[in-house]
């Protein structure tokens, strides 16, 4: 998939690091993004490549990838063989920004052909070509992954994370997720409050049983209900609590919180 910005895309910094970002790609060293579902790590990828002019070619990885699916295969087109290079072959040759969401779901075999692209080698061996591609100024390898999905068999390899430049994402403070929340869903900053306290009081509920807390984006669904007329109990029913279980006691204690936080009427 590629995405070119035409504009530039809204992303509000919380920390550091569209400044590390930046650094680490004025060396060309590759970037980790981590952080939990929902919290900008896309947008953030988007709003740099933007900053720095180049064109973002997005992966998401998956248990089935092979290094063909990166790097290219040979074809059959029309009774002819022809060589299709993948997106990481083509963000190589263009000097592109390389996203690869999701890493930790694919193969390691698979992402060990990274390996060259990042370090100081910067080149990438494309073994059924039988050439190795030197990567085109501008390229920069970014991966990403939550680490709240992380278990023993689906882990970075050491030698893999060794070579990168870490970027830690959070949820933002609450001012800052209060403005992200209003802009992109188009509501007021009173209602946008609203649901950043009750995301507040969700992420906080304690030995939380839930698989992932109220995320930045479920905020923006929400608000988006709002914004289309919904009231922000109902928006908040089908956008947050029924989303975030299906376990009766759980949508029981989550419609407490709900009523401990949203006014009255
Ligand atoms: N700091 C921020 N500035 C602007 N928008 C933000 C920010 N943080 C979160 N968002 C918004 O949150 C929503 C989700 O962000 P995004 O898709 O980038 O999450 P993600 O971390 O890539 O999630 P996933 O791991 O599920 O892919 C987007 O609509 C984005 O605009
Ligand atoms: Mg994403």
């Amino acid at each position: 998939m590629t995405e070119t910005a035409l504009c530039a895309p809204y992303y509000r910094a919380v920390g550091e690091e569209a400044h590390v970002f930046r650094a680490a790609a004025r060396r060309g060293s590759p970037i980790l993004l981590k952080g939990p579902t929902g919290c900008g790590k896309t947008r953030f990828v988007e709003a740099m490549a933007h900053d720095l002019g180049r064109e973002l070619i997005t992966v998401a990885g998956h248990e089935d990838m092979t290094s063909a699916d990166l790097v290219g295969r040979f074809l059959l087109k029309g009774g002819e063989t022809v060589w299709v290079d993948g997106p990481l072959t083509r963000a190589v040759r263009g000097g592109a920004i390389f996203y690869l969401d999701e890493v930790v779901e694919a193969r390691q075999d698979t992402t060990v052909v990274i390996h060259p692209l990042a370090d100081h080698r910067r080149e990438l061996p494309v073994d059924r070509l039988g050439l190795t591609l030197p990567a085109a100024p501008g390229f920069q390898l970014v991966i990403s992954y939550n680490p709240g999905y992380q278990s023993v068999l689906k882990s970075l390899k050491e030698s893999t994370r060794q070579r990168f430049i870490a970027i830690e994402l959070g949820f933002p403070p609450a001012d800052i997720e209060t403005e992200v929340v209003g802009y992109e869903a188009g509501i007021d900053v009173d209602t946008a409050r609203i649901l950043v306290t009750l995301a507040g009081r969700i992420r906080n509920l304690d030995g939380s049983p839930l698989r992932e807390v109220a995320s930045t984006r479920m905020l923006i669904l929400a608000g988006g209900l709002v914004a289309e007329g919904l009231s922000l109990r109902s928006a908040v029913q089908a956008a947050m609590v029924q989303v975030l279980s299906d376990d009766g006691d759980l949508v029981r204690a989550l419609g407490e919180l709900v009523d401990a936080t949203l006014p009255q009427t």
